[in-house]
């Protein structure tokens, strides 16, 4: 039970990467609360769920208010939403734009502020990004800039909330097996060709799985104690400049 008493809220916490951490904190005896755009129907088993699109500032005011009735002090907050879509920059309307910086970036930042007040110190936030926030990925380019925007922000909220004792952290997959691969609206081929890329780029020759990326999530939120501020790959490699052998 290494995570008894622990609590944490977990942004995107019904499927992929978010999911494999949940499990893993009920499995250590943490108490959890994990949210999805829509979570009825769902059953995780010990955790408790809400509805809450992380684009919209009334439902992140609602995850606050529901976090600290539920749980009180918080010892971790994985904010882990995310979407990307693969659009070449000449398909790319504002609505894509828009919708896609209002739920990676802005949501992911606005999380953070409402809900670090309830961060005892020695809790720490972690934030998902991406291996593409420091790449050229041809068709993610919103995707792209708006994870770039929240490594920004995270190094922004590690040094306001040092004082704190609260640490910030941030960890950045790569091709990652999940049902979507972080990716919506493409027709299954389309999601299987680009998992298959992936496998090809990626210098370890596959991609990750959920509980790899938990791993580390779980490391920096828990075993980290004097890291904050750092980016954390898990990507095999991908964004690393490795030269293989010929
Ligand atoms: N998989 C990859 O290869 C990969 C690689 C690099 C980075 N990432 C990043 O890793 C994170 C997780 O990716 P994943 O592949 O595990 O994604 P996923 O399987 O699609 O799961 C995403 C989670 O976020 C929730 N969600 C999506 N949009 C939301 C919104 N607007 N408001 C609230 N919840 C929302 C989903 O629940 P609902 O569908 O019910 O809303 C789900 O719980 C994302 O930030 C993604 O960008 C993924």
């Amino acid at each position: 039970m290494r995570f008894s008493g622990k609590k944490a809220v977990v942004t995107g916490g019904t499927h992929g990467m978010g999911l494999a951490v949940v499990r893993a904190l009920l499995d250590g005896g943490a108490e959890v609360l994990a949210t999805g755009r829509d979570v009825s129907g769902l059953d995780i088993p010990g955790a408790h769920l809400l509805s809450s699109d992380a684009a919209s500032l009334t439902d992140i005011d609602s995850l606050a208010a529901v976090a600290e009735d539920k749980l009180g002090t918080l010892d971790l907050v994985f904010l882990n939403v995310g979407f990307a879509t693969l659009t070449p920059y000449a398909e790319a309307t504002p609505e894509i734009y828009d919708r896609t910086f209002d739920v990676n970036a802005k949501g992911a930042y606005f999380t953070a502020q409402r809900l670090s007040g309830l961060v005892r110190p020695g809790g720490s936030l972690v934030f998902t990004t991406s291996v593409a926030a420091g790449a050229g990925i041809a068709g993610m380019g919103p995707y792209s800039a708006a994870k770039a925007a929240v490594r920004s922000f995270a190094l922004t909220y590690a040094a306001e909330l040092a004082p704190r004792g609260i640490r910030v952290n941030v960890v950045s997959p790569g091709y990652t097996d999940t049902p979507t691969m972080g990716v919506t609206g493409v027709p299954d081929e389309v999601l299987a060709a680009f998992k298959e890329t992936g496998d090809e780029v990626t210098p370890l020759k596959r991609h990750a799985t959920v509980a790899e990326v938990a791993a580390a999530v779980l490391f920096l939120a828990f075993e980290a104690t004097f890291t904050t501020g750092a980016d954390l790959p898990v990507d095999g490699g991908l964004g690393q400049r490795l030269t293989l052998p010929a």
